[in-house]
């Protein structure tokens, strides 16, 4: 039995909704622990592509259950948007989704609130996909946060709302000089998601504990990535929730002690999607062509990302502040055909070099990197899934990362599809 938790290392969008797809096959249990649906996880079967938001990517597999944990934020109509997009294209969505009732609601006012404040912001906006994610974990600090239990009891519900109407309407009408929420059309729409929602919403801690006890195996799928990790990533353009592996636990109610194996997703090369710092970023005609072999648009918001070589200092933080027990290296394939691979080994700035992710954000502004330039592979890597069936410089990227990183390479992902994959080590 294993507890294994996905996270993404990177900036996000590193391939793990694949990754946990292809885990799922032994799992019990797939459950999602923190964010909302600023997630696009993309999964590729046969020649069908899904594009998961809010639901654990583990869907695709009938007798998994599915979990949306406390620590998640959940628009209800996107979930059932979500929800019903799936059942057109056959796959099985019912009691094998389960929906925390203490995850947060993200209310109609959570998005114009975001979209508010990033206006606001103007040049220096962090860039957010637009979903309200910022002002719903705010309330839920504040603790005034309205949660999907409260879907369940009308009356204290729309006791919550009034009371939180009056505040934001003030903010919307008197900072952001916008019109207001009338109560009674929200509460309206909530209670009929409420109705269409109900026989989903559980107690989903203890749901996980149970199957632990009993011994099945559960996947703990991250969303996001380390460097958008509001403690721990590029503050303040981050996200709003603990991405890294820490955050499983708070985010679904499970003991450290209970977790296994901390499988940490890289991608071959690092993109990123809104603003912030990016030491490795390629502004040329090189980060173009990664772009447009590698696919890289978000699967959310659809905005080109931007593309840069890997970058080991921020994967050390990450294996650091994760634990990583293992890498998941992805879109190998991407980078078939080119001359030269370069990995940046460390920063410099003002004469000093920089081999951790340095905390102080001028620093990772507007340092430079350092490169290790290696040799690239001609031949495709496309769909390999022996590791020695793999051209002899993509062995030496590869085993230079694990080097750099101080973390060995489990998988290894060869293309977008379930088998385009090396197993080097079982997860389960
Ligand atoms: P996530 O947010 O971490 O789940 O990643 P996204 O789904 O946003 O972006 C990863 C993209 O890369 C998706 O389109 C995947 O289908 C694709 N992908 C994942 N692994 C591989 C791989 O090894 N090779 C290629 N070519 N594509 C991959
Ligand atoms: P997955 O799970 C990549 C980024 C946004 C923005 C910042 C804050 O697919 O890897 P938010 O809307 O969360 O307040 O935006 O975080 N961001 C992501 N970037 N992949 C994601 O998810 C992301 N989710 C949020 O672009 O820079
Ligand atoms: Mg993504």
């Amino acid at each position: 039995m294993s507890i294994v938790i996905v996270v993404g290392t990177q900036w996000g969008d590193e391939g793990k909704g694949k990754l946990v797809d292809v885990l799922t096959e032994k799992a019990g249990i797939v459950a999602r622990y923190q964010g909302g649906h600023n997630a696009g996880h993309t999964v590729v079967i046969k020649n069908e592509k899904y594009v998961l938001h809010l639901i654990p990517s583990g869907i695709l597999h009938k007798k998994t259950t599915s979990i949306i944990g406390n620590g998640v934020v959940v628009e209800p109509g996107a979930l059932i948007e979500e929800i019903t997009g799936l059942r057109k294209r056959g796959i099985t969505v019912s009691d094998n989704l389960l929906l925390s009732k203490n995850a947060h609601l993200i209310m109609p006012y959570h998005l114009a609130l975001d979209g508010a404040s990033e206006k606001a912001k103007g040049k220096n906006c962090i860039g957010t996909t637009g979903r309200g994610i910022g002002p719903t974990y705010v309330d839920k600090m504040a603790r005034t946060g309205i949660r999907v239990g409260d879907l369940l009891a009308p009356d204290s519900f729309k006791e919550k709302l009034a009371s939180n109407l009056k505040f934001v309407n003030f903010l919307m009408k008197n900072l952001f000089n916008s019109r207001g929420f009338g109560l009674a059309r929200i509460y309206d729409e909530y209670m009929e998601y409420a109705r269409i929602l109900k026989k989903h919403i559980a107690d989903t801690d203890i749901v996980i504990n149970k199957a632990i006890s009993a011994g099945e195996n559960v996947l703990l799928e991250g969303a996001q990535g380390t460097l958008l990790d509001i403690d721990h990533g590029t503050y303040p353009f981050v996200t709003s929730s603990n991405s890294i592996a820490g955050g499983a636990c708070t985010g679904l109610g499970i003991g450290p002690t209970k977790i296994s194996k901390v499988l940490g997703v890289v991608k071959a090369y690092t993109t990123r999607v809104g603003s912030g710092p990016f030491p490795t970023e390629l502004t040329d005609a090189a980060g173009e062509t990664i772009r447009a072999k590698g696919g890289e648009f978000g699967a959310t918001t659809g905005r080109p990302r931007r593309c840069g070589w890997l970058d080991s200092v921020i994967l050390r933080h990450a294996a650091m502040v994760n634990g990583l027990t293992g890498l998941a290296i992805t879109k190998l394939d991407i980078l078939d055909g080119l001359d030269k691979l370069r990995i940046c080994a460390a920063y410099k700035h003002k004469g000093k070099k920089y081999e951790n992710f340095p905390k102080d954000l001028s620093v990772f502004e507007n340092c430079t990197p350092v490169y290790e330039e290696m040799d690239g592979w001609n031949s495709s890597t496309l769909g390999v899934r022996e590791f020695r069936q793999l051209p002899l410089q993509a062995r030496k990227y590869l085993k230079r990362i694990e080097e750099l990183v101080g973390v060995k390479a489990e998988l290894i992902s060869t293309g977008q599809k379930r088998d385009e994959l090396i197993t080097i080590r079982e997860q389960f």
